[in-house]
C-alpha cells in the first residue's frame, strides 16, 4: 500500500503559545478514506491546515505524493482539494462562475466536461446560474465541495464536512464521499462525531490534545478494543461463584436466575473451555446475549474522559 501523505515529527505552536499538534507521525494511504477523529481544540484543523500550507509548521516535514510541502508547495497544493470549516462565498457570484474561478486559480484552463460532472454529481447542475445568495445552507455546502473539486485533486479534506448539517443531506455527503474514493480520490476528514467516523472510515485517527493516540483499520479498533460481554441467563439450582476462579466471568444471582458474564476478547482461547464446563454442570441455560463495545465507548477509552 503506498503512502500519499506523509507526516513526520509534526508540531505547531501559535505565537500565543498554544502547541496544537505535538510530535504527530501519520501516513496516508493512497486511495482510503481516514477519519480523524477527536473533540473540540483537538488540533484537527491545524493538521489538516497544515498539511494544506495554510498554517506553518513550527518544526517537522510533510510530504504530498512525494513533494515536501515546505519546497514544493505549488505542486501539493495542486493535488489537494480542501473543503474547510467554515463556508465562506461570494454571496452575488452565479455557482458556475465559483467553480470556474476556483480551477483557474489552480492554472487550469476550463474544462466544461469536468464541470459538469462535478455539479451535476452534486446535484447543482440545474442551480448552475443561480446566485450564492439564492441558494439553501445545504447547497452552500455542496458549493464548497464543488469548488474544492474543480482542479481534480488527488486528495481531498473536508474539515467537519456534517457538523450542523441535516440528516438527508449528511447521508448525501457520506454517499459522495464513497463515490470519490472510487474514482480514486483520497479522503481524509476530521470528524467529532462518532457515528460518522464508523459509517465511512477504512481507518480512523483518534486525536486528542495535539497528539495522535492511534491509528488503527475500523474493523480492527471495533475487534481489538471492542471486548464483548456474553451473557448466559442460567438457572440457579447450583452455585456457579467457582467460575470465576478459571475464567474472566462476573456472576450476579438473583431469586430466579444466576447471570454468568463471560467477557471475551478477540483471541479468547478459554471460551471452548468454558462452554464444556458449563454444559457439565447441573444447570440449564435458559438464555445468552452478547454486549459489544460500541465506537464510542473504545473513543472515551482511549481519549480517557
Ligand atoms: N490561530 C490560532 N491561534 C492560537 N491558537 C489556536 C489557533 N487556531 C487554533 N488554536 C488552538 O489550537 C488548539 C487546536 O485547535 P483546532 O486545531 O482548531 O482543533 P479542532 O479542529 O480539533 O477543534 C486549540 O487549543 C485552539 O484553541
Ligand atoms: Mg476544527
Amino acid at each position: 500500500m503506498s503512502n500519499i501523505i506523509k507526516i513526520e515529527g509534526l508540531r505547531k505552536t501559535y505565537d500565543d503559545g498554544t502547541l496544537a499538534l505535538d510530535d504527530v507521525n501519520l501516513n496516508i494511504h493512497s486511495g482510503e478514506i481516514i477519519s480523524l477523529l477527536g473533540p473540540n481544540g483537538a488540533g484537527k484543523t491545524s493538521l489538516i491546515s497544515t498539511i494544506c500550507g495554510i498554517t506553518k509548521p513550527t518544526s517537522g516535514n510533510i510530504y504530498v505524493d512525494g513533494y515536501d510541502i515546505k519546497k514544493d508547495y505549488r505542486k501539493t497544493r495542486k493535488l489537494i482539494g480542501l473543503v474547510p470549516q467554515e463556508i465562506a462565498l461570494e454571496p452575488f457570484e452565479k455557482v458556475l462562475d465559483v467553480i470556474k474561478y476556483s480551477r483557474n486559480l489552480f492554472g487550469y484552463s476550463n474544462d466544461d466536461k469536468h464541470i459538469e460532472k462535478i455539479l451535476k454529481r452534486l446535484m447543482l447542475w440545474d442551480k448552475r446560474n443561480k446566485r450564492i445568495v439564492e441558494l439553501s445552507g445545504g447547497m452552500k455546502r455542496r458549493v464548497i465541495i464543488a469548488k474544492a473539486l474543480s482542479h481534480n485533486p488527488k486528495i481531498l479534506f473536508l474539515d467537519e464536512p456534517t457538523a450542523g448539517v441535516d440528516v438527508d443531506l449528511r447521508i448525501d455527503m457520506w454517499k459522495l464521499i464513497k463515490q470519490l474514493r472510487s474514482d480514486g480520490v483520497t479522503v481524509i476528514l476530521t470528524t467529532h462525531y462518532i457515528e460518522e467516523a464508523e459509517e465511512i472510515s477504512d481507518r480512523i485517527s483518534i486525536i486528542n490534545n495535539g497528539k495522535i493516540l492511534l491509528t488503527e483499520k475500523k474493523i480492527d479498533l471495533i475487534e481489538k478494543m471492542g471486548q464483548k460481554t456474553i451473557t448466559f441467563k442460567v438457572s440457579n439450582n447450583i452455585n456457579l461463584d467457582h467460575l470465576s476462579k478459571d475464567f474472566d466471568v462476573s456472576i450476579t444471582k438473583n431469586q430466579t436466575h444466576t447471570l454468568v458474564n463471560y467477557h471475551y476478547k478477540k483471541t479468547d482461547e478459554l471460551f471452548n473451555d468454558f462452554l464444556s464446563h458449563i454444559n457439565k454442570l447441573d444447570c440449564k441455560i435458559l438464555n445468552i446475549d452478547t454486549n459489544e463495545k460500541s465506537l464510542e465507548e473504545i473513543f472515551l477509552d482511549v481519549v480517557g474522559l
